[in-house]
């Protein structure tokens, strides 16, 4: 017996240990099939043993039976909103209040990351084992979605290393990536149904389901983007250094995220990922910029919702409301007819737009 928990506990390791290269690191060190092999005899052992079956075994990720309903979750710490910024003015001013408060002539250190368009979820971990998971709801209350975000591999179900404190809340945002989006989409089209508007749209319908089988198939990732609370253990000093360890810990990270001096430093990196944005294999909707140092940003606090030391500077909107004024149909060489609507011209995306196909 012992020499079988020997071995299981092995396997889980080394298969935490491959996911976690996998699916954080995005290095993986096997072959698959290497992977599919360890996996099927944790699966194997587990199922002559089921004695020895753990609730964090990488084998437990759709082990919950559907729901009949979601349960409410109150956060231990609110989940605020970001005040935005739309202009290079706006964001100088997001500055300069934060100088004046601090009595800074120097410049500030921030960490500078892409705004993922996804949904907002908090992680809870007790001795370093998943707990629950909550949506934010109305910031103070979510739904819990445990069953849900233990299906999503770049979640830990129980944290790596050591380090980390006793209880701790884990900040981020779930997404769908674009390419995974593309062919959910394709798959649903080629059955005759209903298209997701979007990945925000697909994510989180996805995470609303009570079976965490359907979760499971869509292939959802998550970027832990900061702590909510954190009790009984040390912590880091700064943004950019409680990323990395939440990344030690074992949760994926934006590999965009930088730490930037200065506020003409913001606007260079603000420029360079928009230029790229639609590159990226996510959706963003702008870049969050976050005082750095924790002992600045209990400094400046918060004001209503949203802390002082942080602001989204928003991208140009991609999406705008217009009127249709009216519908024509455009016949084809080969015949084929297109309904093209004539719209109220509207600016979206960085230009006007008056006529649509549909
Ligand atoms: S920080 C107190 N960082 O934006 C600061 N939020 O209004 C809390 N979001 O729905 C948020 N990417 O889920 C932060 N890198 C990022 C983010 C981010 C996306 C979302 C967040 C929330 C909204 C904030």
């Amino acid at each position: 017996m012992d020499s079988v928990l020997e071995e299981l506990t092995q396997l889980k390791q080394q298969i935490n240990e491959h996911n976690y290269r996998y699916y954080v690191l995005d290095t993986p060190s096997i072959p698959d099939a290497e992977y599919d092999r360890l996996f099927q005899r944790l699966k194997s052992l587990e199922q002559q043993h089921p004695d020895l079956l753990t609730d964090d075994s990488p084998s437990q990720r759709v082990g919950a039976a559907p729901l009949s309903e979601f349960r409410q979750i109150k956060h231990k710490i609110p989940m605020l909103s970001l005040d935005n910024a739309f202009s290079d003015d706006e964001l100088k001013a997001f500055e300069r209040r934060i100088k004046d408060r601090l009595g800074s002539t120097e410049d500030l250190e921030y960490a500078a990351e892409p705004k993922l368009d996804g949904v907002a979820v908090s992680l809870f971990y007790e001795h370093g084992k998943l707990i629950y998971g909550a949506t934010r709801g109305d910031g103070s209350t979510g739904e819990d979605i445990t069953h849900n975000v233990r299906t999503i591999k770049s979640i830990p179900l129980s944290l790596r290393g050591g380090g980390f404190p006793n209880q701790l809340e884990v900040r981020g945002e779930i997404f769908m990536p674009r390419p995974v989006f593309d062919s959910l989409n394709e798959a649903a089209r080629e059955a005759g149904e209903k298209l997701f508007v979007n990945p925000r749209n697909a994510a989180s319908g996805s995470l609303r389901q009570l079976d965490p089988q359907i979760t499971s198939k869509r292939n959802l990732v998550m970027n832990a983007y900061s702590f909510g609370y954190f009790a009984e253990g040390k912590m880091p000093q700064t943004h950019v250094s409680s990323l990395e360890s939440l990344q030690e810990w074992g949760f994926a990270i934006c590999k965009e995220v930088k730490r930037v001096k200065g506020i003409e430093a913001c606007i260079d990196y603000y420029r360079a990922l928009a230029e790229r944005r639609f590159e990226l294999d996510f959706d963003i909707d702008g870049i969050v910029f976050k005082v750095d140092h924790f002992a600045q940003q209990e400094q400046l606090g918060f004001v209503s919702r949203a802390p002082r030391w942080a602001i989204a500077y928003k991208f140009p909107a991609q999406e705008e409301i217009t009127r249709l004024n009216a519908v024509d149909f455009q016949v084809g060489r080969t015949g084929a007819i297109t309904p093209v609507a004539r719209l109220e011209p509207v600016f979206v995306g960085g230009v006007t737009v008056s006529n649509a196909t549909l």
